[in-house]
């Protein structure tokens, strides 16, 4: 039976991973998957996440199964993280989070609460957006449509041509959003052009899904929540698929949430039981080692401040990461503007450089790129930007 099994193209981030790690180039630098790392080019276990497994051991609290939907103490940390203390959608209990394996895991669980509860619906995804996003959706059974995003020519924001796509959206679709940090262009509209969204989203009555998978890593841990809480008005619903990968560089710990925020208490009560369903048949009930780990930091006053202070140094070197990459591109005579770069934010940037660019500086120069030109600034440093700029001249020169 299975001799009919045809092989799959490897995965276009993933993939280069794998591809990256069996590179015996001693000089091959790693730009491909969103994963933190230092100058030195380690990804560190953060100093709060130490100190939050020194503390679980010590706890013991056994290993029996979570609640379908994950612990109720990680869903308060995470709606607090999302919409602030003392938030009204928190106190009216008309949120509803589920502890999920990951953001993706986040998605996932969104998109088969959608394709089960609301069949025909279309979500719409910008265009370029991270490449998984599309794959799960069509896994779940949604179906996805584009709108314009990237202004190539500017290396920023095609303001215009996504609010006049948005008006365009049917009542009732939900319509995809990166809370910051865009993946993979690093683009993020300014905060008045989330207010013109915003109110644009609402009026028109589509469903906003806010993909919140790097909070923190853009202006700060609240600072980037504003989306979301523009969003978040009373009366007002919205799905948020979040993250602890990049914040917490918990990636292996598979730890996110999805919350649906409803217009009241008792149509959250409904969307509750039937996550539940959603969970259940998929994988019953979430891994608990991460999410404990964020509940405990983020539950304790100490160590969540300590926390917002590992997130600020890693957003503080990425932007290094950017300012340098800039430099040494102009030091290095590479021909065009990239000032671009710096403006852009979060792990990713759309750097302009073709497939056919990719393949040789991966092939001739170990240099590993996501095919769509896309590079993790945090695989950048002083020991190695030279090299990168000089091949990059030499592709693009030709
Ligand atoms: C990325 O875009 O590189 C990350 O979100 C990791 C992933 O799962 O693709």
């Amino acid at each position: 039976m299975f001799e009919s099994v045809q092989p799959a193209p490897p995965d276009a981030i993933l993939g280069l991973s794998e591809a990256f790690r069996a590179d015996p180039n001693p000089q091959k630098i790693n730009l491909t998957v969103g994963v933190y790392q230092t100058p030195a080019g380690k990804t560190p276990v953060l100093d709060v996440v130490r100190e939050a497994e020194r503390r679980l051991l010590d706890a013991n609290e056994g290993k029996s199964y979570l609640p379908i939907p994950g612990s109720p103490l990680y869903a308060t940390c995470v709606q607090e993280l999302l919409f602030g203390v003392g938030h009204e959608a928190n106190a009216s209990s008309r949120a509803v989070t589920a502890h999920t394996p990951g953001g993706t895991g986040a998605l996932r669980v969104a998109g088969d609460f959608l394709a089960q509860n609301f069949p025909g619906k279309t979500v719409w995804l910008s265009k370029p957006t991270w490449p998984n996003h599309p794959a799960v959706f069509a896994a779940a059974g949604v179906a996805a449509k584009t709108y314009p995003y990237f202004d190539a020519a500017t290396g920023g924001l095609d303001f215009d041509a996504l609010k006049r796509a948005i008006a365009t959206i049917p009542a009732g679709d939900v319509c995809l959003l990166h809370g910051c940090c865009h993946n993979p262009t690093g683009v993020d509209p300014s905060p008045g052009q989330w207010q013109q969204l915003v109110g644009l989203i609402r009026d028109r009555g589509i469903l906003p899904l806010v993909d919140f998978a790097y909070q923190g890593f853009a202006d700060g841990i609240d600072e980037d929540a504003a989306p979301v809480r523009l969003f978040c008005q009373p009366g007002e619903e919205l799905i948020v698929c979040s993250s602890f990968s990049k914040n917490f560089g918990l990636y292996r710990e598979r730890v996110g949430a999805m919350t649906v925020v409803t217009a009241d208490g008792t149509t959250a009560d409904a969307v509750a039981s039937q996550i539940k369903v959603t969970i259940r048949t998929n994988y019953s009930n979430p891994p608990a080692h991460g999410g404990a780990i964020v509940a405990t930091v983020l539950g304790d006053n100490t160590l969540r401040a300590r926390w917002v202070e590992e997130v600020d140094a890693m957003r503080t070197r990425l932007h290094d990461a950017r300012e340098l990459l800039v430099a040494k591109l102009r030091e290095h005579g590479v021909p065009g503007d990239y000032a671009f770069l710096a403006r852009q934010r979060g792990m990713f940037s759309f750097s302009g450089l073709s497939p056919e660019h990719v393949d040789t500086l991966r092939e001739k120069y170990a240099i590993y790129i996501v095919r769509s030109g896309r590079i993790n600034v945090a695989g950048i440093s002083e020991d190695n930007v030279d090299r990168l700029c000089a091949a990059i001249k030499e592709v693009v020169d030709g």
